[in-house]
């Protein structure tokens, strides 16, 4: 008998996870909370719903000829990059060609999964869903989660002395759709991510001004390159990757640092990455432009706010301040499972190869999508859920659950270790100061 899999969520994670299931005549069953495919790439005029979906201005950061699933290309009249509306389409038109649909039950949320008491046995799972309020319960043989990364917005205050004063309008870019609303308005946005770099981008053109505070800076790419080839097609090769692995690492830095900076040098554009801080990266087309014309001014890290104005550590003071987005990123979590496993897997470090949880004596669950790629995401989860599928029907092994754990303790121990060493050293000035003043008043002492 096939064995029955649950998969949660119908993004694209989601649509993989279902389409390899089919692909190892397993079964899968979908459940998916709104009422469409897509998970983020669904635009809806509203987040009333509280879920995390594109805005309508979105471009994908990943040209299509590095982003379809492996047996299903893009149409030829697709652009290389192209709006979410067109890429929502070929999540539709690959659902429909796999006919996947039928595998789906929407609006349908997990409540809860956890193991049968049978389970160190059979790996089976109790799985509760709810449908319109009504309860059913299911037992599967194995569970894929396609949740996304994005669930909960990552909103700070507490990180921003006075914002509760603050008399403005404040948001997460969660609830960014339009840019309706800011005509010409004084808008914050903190954060520099590829979300706080297009929000930016797309008020400028409308607001009073746009003021976008980054802690860290980052490096920002165009989507073409050299000879106006999208930039992933000519960076994202086998060749480049070698020139990688050989070079050492300075120099790879000195080469991509100088080729970076030849479009624009980022210490004038007041985007340099702050010193110590791991180098990021985005793609954006016209923030540079912004910042050349004044429609975007970079800002510092903020310190506080006041009812009406933001202060920034550098000391500068931004007055009448209307509206404030936050572009701060998302958390993740996993509501639906117990402990240990709901901490367990919010530590990449205890997911075997970021998909299997190293804690459980059987391998029937598996964590599609919860990475973080420099290309793009489909590739990616195609490539997890097909491995998944084969461990579940027994045609791949994975190292037993006591190694798998053994291996990730060390392996945090070692982070551990470390983060405490980066505290020490961070700290030592003030600690070499108070050990030469003790050694300036014992040696006093001895003089008197
Ligand atoms: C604004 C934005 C732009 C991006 N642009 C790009 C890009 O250009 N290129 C790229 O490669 N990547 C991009 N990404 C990365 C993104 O992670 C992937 O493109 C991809 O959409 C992730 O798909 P997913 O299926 O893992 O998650 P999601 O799309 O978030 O789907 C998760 C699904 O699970 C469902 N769900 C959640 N909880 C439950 C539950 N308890 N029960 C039932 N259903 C549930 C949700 O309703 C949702 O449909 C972008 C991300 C964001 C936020
Ligand atoms: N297709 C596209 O073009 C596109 C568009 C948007 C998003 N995306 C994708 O969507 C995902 C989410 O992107 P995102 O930009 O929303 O989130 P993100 O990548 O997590 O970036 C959030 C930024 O917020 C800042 N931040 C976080 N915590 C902060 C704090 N406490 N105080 C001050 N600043 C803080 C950090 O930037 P600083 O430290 O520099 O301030 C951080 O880089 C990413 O995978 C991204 O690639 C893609």
């Amino acid at each position: 008998m096939a064995k029955r899999v649950a998969v949660i969520g119908a993004g694209v994670s989601g649509l993989s996870s279902i389409k390899c299931c089919l692909d190892e005549d397993l079964e899968p069953i979908c459940f998916e909370r709104s009422s469409d495919i897509g998970g983020l790439w669904k635009f809806t005029e509203t987040s009333k719903d509280g879920m995390t979906r594109v805005y309508k201005s979105l471009v994908t950061n990943v040209c299509k000829e590095m982003s379809c699933y492996s047996d299903f290309p893009f149409q030829e009249d697709y652009p290389n990059f192209m709006n979410q509306e067109k890429f929502w389409n070929y999540l539709q038109e690959f659902a429909e060609y796999f006919d996947l649909l039928k595998y789906i039950r929407f609006k349908t949320t997990v409540r809860s999964i956890t193991k049968r008491p049978d389970f160190s046995e059979t790996g089976q799972w109790d799985v509760v869903t709810e449908t319109e309020g009504r309860q059913d319960r299911a037992v599967f043989d194995a569970v894929m989660v396609c949740t996304g990364h994005f669930l909960n917005p990552h909103l700070p205050l507490e990180s921003f002395p006075g914002i509760h004063k603050f008399k403005g309008q404040i948001l997460h870019s969660q609830e960014y759709k339009i840019p309706a609303g800011f005509q010409g308005k004084r808008v914050l946005v903190i954060g520099l991510g590829n979300t706080g770099a297009d929000i930016a981008v797309e008020l400028s053109r409308t607001a009073a001004q746009v003021l976008l505070s980054t802690r860290t800076g980052t490096w920002v790419i165009n989507r073409s390159s050299d000879g106006g080839y999208p930039f992933n097609m000519m960076v994202l090769r086998r060749h480049h990757n070698f020139i990688a692995q050989v070079l050492p690492s300075c120099i790879l830095k000195w080469i991509q640092e100088r080729r970076l900076n030849k479009r624009f040098d980022h210490v004038n554009y007041g985007l340099n990455i702050t010193k110590g801080k791991k180098p990021k990266m985005i793609v954006n087309d016209e923030l540079p432009t912004c910042i050349l014309c004044g429609t975007v001014t970079i800002k510092t890290s903020l310190k506080e706010f006041t009812e009406t104005s933001a202060v920034f550590e550098d000391g500068t003071v931004e007055e009448n301040i209307d509206a404030v987005i936050f572009t701060t990123g998302y958390t993740y979590s996993f509501p639906f499972f117990e402990e240990p496993l709901k901490t367990l897997c919010t530590k990449k470090i205890f997911l075997y190869k970021l998909v299997f949880p190293s804690n459980l004596e059987k391998t029937t669950l598996a964590m599609i999508g919860f990475i973080h790629l420099t290309g793009s995401i489909l590739a990616g989860t195609e490539l997890q859920a097909r491995w998944a599928t084969r461990v579940f029907k027994g045609l791949c092994k994975i190292p037993p659950s006591q190694k798998l754990m053994a291996e990730a303790m060390k392996k945090e121990q070692l982070i551990e270790s470390k983060k405490r060493r980066e505290v020490f050293v961070s700290s030592s000035p003030s600690l070499l100061k108070y050990l030469s003043y003790r050694t300036s008043c014992v040696r006093l002492a001895g003089s008197g």
